[in-house]
């Protein structure tokens, strides 16, 4: 039994916690108890490229839990936040707007996808939150302003390296694209690829489109055979990509399917047959011998029994940055992370080199990987013209 003076304790006690939760509400919001720093990761955790965020938040939890056992950011423990925009871009605007106004979050990282983005960034650029991109390539998403940035290469890049990939390496002259109309990453690297490719002397014979969800590709790839193309250049995420692939070898196209990044996940596996022999660009090998790249495979592999993807080792890249950026910076201002984070140069990336260019994109090399029974292996790299 409980005895009366207990009782009076339990109830003083339990005010007191009241108190002290309070006082920690008005003090900082959300997380920023004073020995904390708080970081916001916004990604698709669900949906169609549910492996985009999956994958790229283990890589931010892996950089987070080594920087905290190594003491933190300037003697604070750094705390990650994550919310899931289940890939929609109205959705990246409502969490991003969260992380900053009502979890205070001093920087965020996000998104994969440009689109969302493309969503997402105005939203940091007018509350003056910096926020890094891992992995949107398309060039408007750091166009938006100085609290903009990422680690990644873009398409105008990525877009040469596939046309340079098929004509030079697999002397391919005939190329057929089909590509997403709804997604920003999915159409401008369509235009960055054709000029590319015809630059080089190669033709497009022909071009074919589909919208977000769309998983019945027989129209586009019926009118794509009667060109006879010796390629198709598919510049879309994996969903898309699996579902394509099958289709095309359904209705007997048995010519090499070449794609950028967003092919990116070990989901290509549930078309490795349909997919063996064909190509993409990407940020990263697993396979890349750097003692960088095979350290982090390791651990990675020892925290989540996963060989990881591109996106895992550019998640990380994007928090080891910032927490490097955060060492160097006057304060933790907005005003102060970004320039911090804007002067960067020469970072050892997992996935390269990163030095921050004036408009804030990363300069380095993409690789070339081959489907092979559903893993991508590393074939070549290409350097930046
Ligand atoms: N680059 C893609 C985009 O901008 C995203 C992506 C990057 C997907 C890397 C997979 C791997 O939308």
């Amino acid at each position: 039994m409980v005895s009366r003076g207990q009782l009076a304790w339990i109830a003083w006690a339990a005010v007191g916690v009241m108190i002290s939760v309070t006082l920690a509400g008005c003090g900082g919001g959300g997380a920023a108890s004073t020995n904390e720093i708080l970081i916001g990761h916004y990604g698709s955790m669900t949906g169609s490229e549910a492996t985009f965020g999956v994958s790229t938040d283990n890589g931010i939890k892996l950089a987070v839990k080594e920087r905290n056992a190594a003491g933190g950011v300037k003697g604070k423990q750094i705390k990650l936040k994550t919310y899931d925009d289940q890939g929609k871009a109205q959705e990246a605007v409502t969490v991003v707007t969260r992380l900053i106004q009502q979890d205070k979050a001093a920087a965020i990282l996000g998104e994969v996808a440009s689109s969302r983005s493309l969503a997402g960034g105005p939203v940091c650029q007018r509350l003056g939150v910096p926020m890094i991109s891992p992995s949107s390539t398309n060039p408007d998403v750091t166009a938006i302003g100085d609290m903009v940035s990422r680690v990644c290469f873009i398409d105008p890049f990525q877009g040469y390296v596939g046309a340079k990939f098929a004509f030079e390496n697999l002397k391919l002259k005939k190329g057929a694209v089909l590509f997403n109309r709804a997604q920003a990453y999915s159409s401008g690297l369509k235009d960055n690829f054709n000029e590319a490719f015809k630059k080089l002397g190669g033709e497009v014979v022909e071009e074919q489109a589909y919208g977000d969800g769309d998983n019945d590709f027989s129209a586009q790839l019926t009118a794509i055979r009667e060109k006879d193309p010796e390629f198709i250049y598919i510049p879309g995420y994996y969903t898309e990509v699996v579902n394509i692939a099958q289709q095309a070898r359904a209705r007997d196209i048995k010519v090499p399917l070449i794609g950028g990044d967003g092919w990116d996940s070990d989901k290509l596996a549930n078309a490795k047959d349909a997919l063996q022999g064909c190509y993409f660009s990407n940020h990263y090998s697993h396979q890349d011998t750097r003692p960088e790249v095979q350290e982090f495979v390791k651990k990675y592999q020892a925290e989540y029994g996963a060989v990881p993807d591109g996106l895992a080792a550019l998640g990380y890249d994007s928090a080891r940055l910032l927490f490097d950026a955060m060492d160097r910076a006057a304060s933790l201002s907005g005003k102060d992370l970004a320039k911090a984070i804007n002067e960067t140069k020469d970072f050892a990336g997992v996935t390269g080199k990163i030095s921050m260019d004036e408009n804030r994109n990363a300069r380095k090399d993409a690789v070339i990987l081959e489907v092979k029974d559903g893993v991508p292996s590393f074939v070549t790299s290409i350097a930046p013209e």
